[in-house]
């Protein structure tokens, strides 16, 4: 579509930016927190970049209010955060932790304070170790009481004063990771195992919705999605079949399953005749129709190109977790698909495509399908950031990546796309998870690495001020 005019970003079109308490908070054992799994995870030798940890990570928990007066500097209208489980959760349940619940009082009430809603997110990956040693973590089905428990704790304390809840983040790429890859804890490779967890992940996320309902009648609440849209590597037939199984098993079955609660028919097919497909339960299908979401959230980073991968065809492969550009390898589901590199797409050093249309294009596909609001929970470009001699960081590559997804929402607001926000990833630098901190993504610079937690100074980078004069102007100025 070329439209002669582009509408605006609605007036109350929420101006954000994210983070997961892992990857900002630090205070690992402060105030009596739990262990999660990955404080474990990265204790193990080899698991993480330079052995890379969330033990102080950028110390938000002690340095929010610092953090919060540059958000509110810049001009931000909202604030996605993830909650710790086992900072409220020692155990993962029982009677909660009140220093934990009293720390996110104190950052909520910051935020409103400062006019920046928050949009607290449940489940940001760090689950409690304590529920990982005692039944498996998300493999077993009393992962859905016990979630279930912690949501509505959360609900019970922070739901007068929180409109905008996410549920669970990314539970497609964080199991694919644990369970296909081997590089999130518990570090499996077992497709039977994975899409156990995910079943009992899907019922958790309905049953927590459904408690929602009670607790928080007048909030909103969704998953939030790692959604990359699919492509046909080329319109040759079998490359177009590719596509459809790509875009089944990599999409339809998480979103599907949220929204229309229901696995799409011919991966169920495929995973039943292999003996992969999860256990459904006499009131399942119930459970997760009782759930369904008021919006969809969208993490979206790139797009995939898919080409026809036969029954002998490579494997899944770990992504580029080292920054050398074009050191991916190829990846692919045997009998499925094959990732192929689309060549009309600039990539990143991390080898991710740079495609502000493919959002544009997403947003569109899941508007039609599941005609729910959109929040884009997460968008964002991981570079090697410089602190440079004049003691700021030139970030222009990062700019020209939002400015150009930013004009993506907009065309998609133009289709009839009701965007409810935009959340870029990050405010600040965070840990990433399996790239220390060479991979920056955030508006304000932190100073530190791996080994050395330096002076862990904020600096804001070149971008901070772009967005905030994209702020200041609502949207109607992107340069
Ligand atoms: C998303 C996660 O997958 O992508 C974030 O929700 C993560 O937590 C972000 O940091 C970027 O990933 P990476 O691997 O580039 O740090």
């Amino acid at each position: 579509m070329h439209h002669q005019h582009t509408l605006p970003f609605p007036a109350d079109f929420l101006w954000g930016a994210a983070s997961a308490a892992y990857q900002v908070e630090g205070g690992w054992n402060a105030d009596g927190k739990g262990p999660s799994v990955w404080d474990s995870f990265s204790r193990e030798v080899g698991r993480t970049f330079q052995g890379s940890n969330g033990d102080v990570a950028v110390d938000h928990y002690h340095r929010y209010p610092e953090d919060i007066a540059l958000m509110a500097e810049m001009g931000l209208t909202a604030y996605r955060f993830s909650i710790s489980w086992p900072r409220i959760f020692p155990s993962g349940r029982g009677a909660p932790n009140e220093a934990g619940l009293a720390f996110y009082d104190r950052l909520i009430d910051s935020l409103l304070a400062h006019g920046i809603e928050p949009v607290l997110t449940l489940y940001h990956w760090d689950l409690p170790q304590a529920l990982q040693d005692e039944y498996g973590g998300w493999e077993d089905r009393r992962i859905i009481a016990d979630f279930t428990h912690y949501c509505t704790a959360l609900y019970q304390r922070f739901g007068g004063k929180v409109k905008y809840w996410v549920s669970l983040n990314e539970q497609n790429y964080n199991l694919s990771n644990a369970y296909l890859l081997g590089t999130h804890p518990p570090a499996v490779q077992d497709r039977k195992r994975f899409y156990t967890a995910n079943h009992h992940a899907f019922l958790a996320n309905a049953s927590a919705i459904a408690a929602f309902r009670q607790w928080v009648p007048q909030g909103l609440i969704g998953p939030s999605f790692a959604y990359s849209p699919a492509y046909a590597a080329s319109s040759s037939p079998e490359d177009m079949l590719a596509f459809e199984n790509a875009e089944e098993f990599t999409n339809l079955w998480w979103l599907d399953t949220y929204c229309l609660g229901r696995y799409p028919a011919a991966a169920l097919h495929w995973l039943a005749a292999r003996g992969e497909a999860p256990d459904i339960q006499p009131g399942d299908e119930d459970m997760l129709r009782r759930g369904l979401p008021d919006f969809i959230g969208v993490n979206y980073y790139q797009t995939h190109s898919y080409t026809d991968n036969p029954a002998d065809g490579v494997g899944l492969q770990r992504i580029n977790t080292t920054g050398q550009k074009g050191s991916t390898p190829a990846s692919g589901v045997p009998g499925l698909y094959k990732i192929q590199p689309n060549p009309h797409l600039p990539t990143s050093n991390w080898d991710w495509a740079i495609d502000p249309t493919g959002l544009r294009i997403g947003l569109r596909r899941l508007t039609s399908r599941y005609a729910l609001p959109l929040l884009i929970t997460e968008n964002g470009l991981g570079e090697f950031d410089q602190l440079t001699a004049d003691g700021r960081v030139h970030d222009d590559y990062r700019i020209d990546y939002l400015r150009s997804h930013l004009a993506a929402c907009q065309q998609a607001i133009t289709d009839g796309v009701k965007l409810l926000g935009y959340c870029a990833w990050s405010f600040t630098d965070i840990l990433s998870w399996l790239n220390g901190y060479q991979k920056r993504y955030g508006f304000v610079y932190v100073d530190r690495d791996e080994q050395d937690c330096r002076s862990l100074q904020r600096i804001r980078k070149d971008s901070f001020y772009w967005y905030q004069r994209v702020i200041a102007s609502g949207g109607t100025c992107l340069d």
